[in-house]
């Protein structure tokens, strides 16, 4: 088990800037999933993590000891990819040895190592078939095993499951935790799938163009956003556009209507963005009583039906959009074209300044 510190890294690809002033630090025996869309850095900040780049700035250091110029042959991590790396012409069962082989341990001691990964990987039974006689799901298993073989002081995945199907993605994601946890082996996970970042991690750390934009545990990073491109990128949220009318009594105004909301005080920009999920947004028919939540109103333009509960997109009179999920009985006395109050608690209302917006 090891601590991971990850110092303002910052990296150039000629003379552009794809890594920013990067920290990040990893307690032992932790399972950090470093998450974001495609060509955000991901990728980079784990090679730089494992030595195959070498960063402009900042260092990379385990257990304390600076590795930064340490080659990556000498630095003992486990690596899994996305693609299926196994050595075609070995069996899963050499595949595993072969970490050890290269380390010349004891030919006793790969053996009995070689059989205790298979086994952590629930493939004792495939070990002398071939790659390609195997799943992909299976060529992954016997890629940790191989990864874990060596003893590695980090593990490093790269979109290990990214090549699976989805029913056999969240399975292996689970195995890969269970694994994770008896071996206690402190992991970077990299992915851009949010639902497998915030289901399996201690923490997520989320990355936008070329920086770390929030570090947290799943439920902070989901309820919590810091930063729009959380806001937005994690789950669904709809953006109305308000304003900061008093920030130490906490009060804001959403389209010309003031509101009570506790997560503005403190903040200082006067033109704010409000996000809400659409599980907070409530909805009830305009021809009844106004319910003491309602804020707003609009009229039901879209309804997607996804079994117990239903989507409906409302547009305000002020032609804002806002989504809200209901459950399928409540929705279905809301059709298309009804003119509805809109209303939320007040402490489902995020807020961020709007200038940050990307
Ligand atoms: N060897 C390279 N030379 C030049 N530019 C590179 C190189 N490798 C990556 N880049 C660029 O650096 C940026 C970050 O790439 P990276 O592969 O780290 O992204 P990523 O987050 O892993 O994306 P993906 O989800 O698609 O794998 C991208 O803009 C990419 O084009
Ligand atoms: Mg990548």
């Amino acid at each position: 088990m090891a601590t991971l510190e990850i110092n303002g890294v910052a990296k150039l690809y000629g003379n552009r800037t794809v890594l920013h002033d990067i920290s990040l630090n990893l307690s032992s025996g932790e399972f950090v999933s470093l998450l974001g869309p495609s060509g955000c850095g991901k990728t980079t900040l784990l090679r730089i993590i494992a030595g195959f780049e070498h960063p402009e700035r900042g260092s990379v250091r385990v257990d304390g000891r600076d590795i930064t110029a340490l080659p990556a042959n000498q630095r003992q991590l486990g690596m899994v990819f996305q693609a299926y790396s196994l050595f075609p012409n070995m069996t899963a069962a050499e595949n595993v040895r072969f970490g050890l082989r290269v380390r010349k341990i004891d030919a006793a001691e790969q053996t009995r190592r070689v059989g205790e990964m298979l086994e952590l990987v629930g493939l004792s039974a495939h070990a002398d078939k071939y790659p390609h006689q195997l799943s992909g799901g299976q060529q992954q298993r016997v890629a940790l095993a191989r990864a874990l073989a060596i003893q590695p002081t980090l593990l490093l995945l790269d979109e290990p499951l990214s090549a699976l199907d989805a029913k056999v993605r969240v399975q292996l994601r689970e195995e890969i935790r269970r694994i994770q946890r008896e071996t206690g082996i402190t992991t970077v996970f990299v992915t851009h799938d949010q639902e497998e970042a915030l289901s399996i991690s201690d923490r997520v750390a989320v990355m936008f163009e070329g920086r770390m934009v929030q570090v947290g545990a799943p439920a902070a990073i989901y309820q919590e956003p810091e930063h729009p491109f959380v806001a937005q990128f994690i789950g669904i949220s709809s953006r109305l556009p308000a304003r900061l009318l008093d920030a130490g009594q906490g009060m804001i105004s959403v389209m010309d209507k003031p509101l009570q909301a506790p997560r503005a005080r403190g903040l200082t920009s006067g033109e704010l963005h409000l996000y809400l999920r659409p599980e907070d947004v409530q909805l009830h028919a305009l021809n009844g009583s106004t319910p003491s939540d309602a804020v707003l109103q609009g009229t039901v333009r879209e309804s997607t039906f996804f079994g117990a509960v239903t989507r409906l997109r409302v547009e305000l009179d002020s032609g804002e959009r806002l989504l809200s999920d209901l459950s399928t009985s409540a929705a279905q006395q809301l059709p298309i074209g009804s003119r509805v109050h809109i209303g939320w608690p007040a402490d489902a209302m995020r807020l961020l300044p709007a200038k940050d917006t990307p």
